[in-house]
């Protein structure tokens, strides 16, 4: 399987979106763009795709995060992999273009915020190296 790693581009959304309908997330393909459009305009932000024979089978973005009481870091914001296309390293490979990017940054700690019903994904990422640091609740209000 020759996989290609290359930078999102809005052109992108269609396949971003549908496989971003397979973690159950619902924003349409101008939604979808348009955020991607957001992410390429800002330089502490950095998405990438995997392509497999053209085809679009994962993508990852990641984010500068910066709080008052912790040095920054970058922070996985999302990152999804083709159903028919899992463990066969796609997702291994789109981290680590993302290590070599936090280098680039000269930052060294990468996070990332999983739902505790992804067990998969903990297997994964705990795989790769990451060390479990803590579980959290999201609250959110409509402002
Ligand atoms: C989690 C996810 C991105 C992994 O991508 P993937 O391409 O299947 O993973 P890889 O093939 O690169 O696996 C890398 C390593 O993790 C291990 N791994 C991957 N999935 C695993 C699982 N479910 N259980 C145990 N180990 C797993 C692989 O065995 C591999 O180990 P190795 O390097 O020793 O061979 C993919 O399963 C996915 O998209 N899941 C749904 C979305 C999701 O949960 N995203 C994360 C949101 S925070």
């Amino acid at each position: 399987m020759e996989l290609l790693i290359r930078e999102i581009s809005a052109e992108d959304a269609q396949a971003v979106h549908l496989l971003s309908q397979q973690l159950g997330y619902e924003l349409s393909v101008a939604d979808t763009a348009a955020q991607i459009k957001e992410v390429l305009s800002r330089k502490d932000n950095y998405a990438l795709v995997a392509v497999v024979n053209e085809t679009i089978v994962g993508w990852i973005h990641a984010f500068k995060a910066i709080r008052i009481e912790t040095k920054p870091f970058i922070e996985i914001g999302g990152l999804v992999v083709d159903e028919q296309y899992r463990s066969r390293g796609v997702g291994k490979k789109l981290v680590t273009r993302i290590k070599e990017w936090c280098a680039e940054q000269e930052i060294h700690s990468l996070r990332v915020r999983s739902n505790t019903k992804r067990s998969e994904a903990h297997q994964f990422y705990t795989r790769l190296g990451f060390t479990e640091k803590k579980e959290q609740k999201v609250f959110e209000m409509m402002v």
